[in-house]
């Protein structure tokens, strides 16, 4: 069942361009502004971190899917409820607008569990934020991507520029800010925008199996992973050592039984292999 999270005091035209369910563990996420190709105007973006909030730490939620109503993922930002209404407010206005909406895709980049992206159909400019927040991305071979910006007269702002490059080739990004054409979801996923394309009607089910993979993992180690992967792109050889050594005895404060189990069912009890799967954590502290 979809559901809407309603807020007091919040007008249901901003609680309602975000829709949620949960179901065996994946929260479903979508963008809901399906007429307006679910671009993210000011009241989306306030929405989507209130139901980010509500998601993250629930124990009935192991993995977070981010998709799109009707035809498009994410047409990129409202160029008339995030560019325009704001900018008529002055400097201040535009600035808390990009706070909203870089904030969410923030807390999506370092969100607890893990994330993929179910790129359904169109996916533009601003949307490239949240795709590269997501930690998997899965598309429609059907689906879009683009970076419009140069076709209606601005830069690829708020960070898609720099998703692109570190999403693609040199080549790839520059061509595809310069051009302004779009590429379906067989040529992202070649360029590695995405992890994979496949046709639209074996999409959900494709992405379910990915994060039914996710939920049978040690949640403290895939976030861990998962922040670590982030992490040492930036780093020198040396410092992303020191820090793999630092990350990994952090988590073993959180959880110092998990990997113990993972050796013991492999070495003493001889139950599963490493290398073909996951240990059975129903059996940590039995
Ligand atoms: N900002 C504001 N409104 C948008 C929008 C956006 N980024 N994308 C779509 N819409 C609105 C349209 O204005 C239209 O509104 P209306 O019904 O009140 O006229 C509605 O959504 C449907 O859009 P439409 O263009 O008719 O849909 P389509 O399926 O024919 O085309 C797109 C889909 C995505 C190709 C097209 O809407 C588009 O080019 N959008 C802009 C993409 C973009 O450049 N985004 C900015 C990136 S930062």
């Amino acid at each position: 069942m979809t559901n809407i999270l309603h807020v007091d005091g919040v007008d249901p035209l901003e609680t309602g361009t975000v829709a949620y369910s949960i179901d065996n563990g994946i929260a479903w996420v979508s963008f809901n502004r399906p007429d307006k190709r679910n671009c993210m105007s000011p009241r989306l973006n306030r929405q989507m971190m209130r139901v980010l909030d509500e998601l993250e730490f629930r124990d009935d939620v192991g993995v977070l899917v981010l998709s799109g109503e009707g035809t498009a993922w994410s047409a990129g930002m409202d160029l008339k409820e995030y560019f325009r209404e704001t900018e008529a407010q002055g400097l201040q206005g535009t600035r808390a607008a990009q706070r909203e909406s870089y904030g969410w895709w923030r807390r999506l980049r370092w969100y607890q569990k893990p994330t993929i992206a179910m790129v359904n159909g169109w996916c533009f400019g601003g949307g490239y934020g949240p795709l590269f927040a997501c930690d998997l991305a899965f598309a429609a071979e059907e689906a879009q991507f683009g970076l419009s910006e140069i076709n209606w007269g601005i830069l690829p702002g708020g960070g898609a520029a720099k998703v692109a490059v570190e999403l693609t080739g040199f080549r790839n990004a520059m061509y595809h800010a310069l051009m302004g054409e779009n590429i379906d979801g067989k040529t992202a996923a070649q360029w590695g925008f995405v992890n994979e394309a496949l046709p639209l009607d074996q999409l959900k089910a494709r992405v379910t199996d990915v994060a039914n993979v996710l939920l049978k993992k040690n949640p403290v180690a895939l976030k861990a992973t998962k922040d670590a992967i982030r992490r040492v792109r930036e780093m020198s050889y040396d410092n992303a050592e020191d820090y793999l050594i630092r990350a990994q005895e952090a988590a073993n404060s959180f959880d110092n039984e998990g990997r113990k189990e993972g050796i013991k069912q492999f070495i003493d009890d001889k139950s599963y292999k490493p290398g073909l799967g996951a240990y059975d954590k129903s059996k940590q502290g039995a």
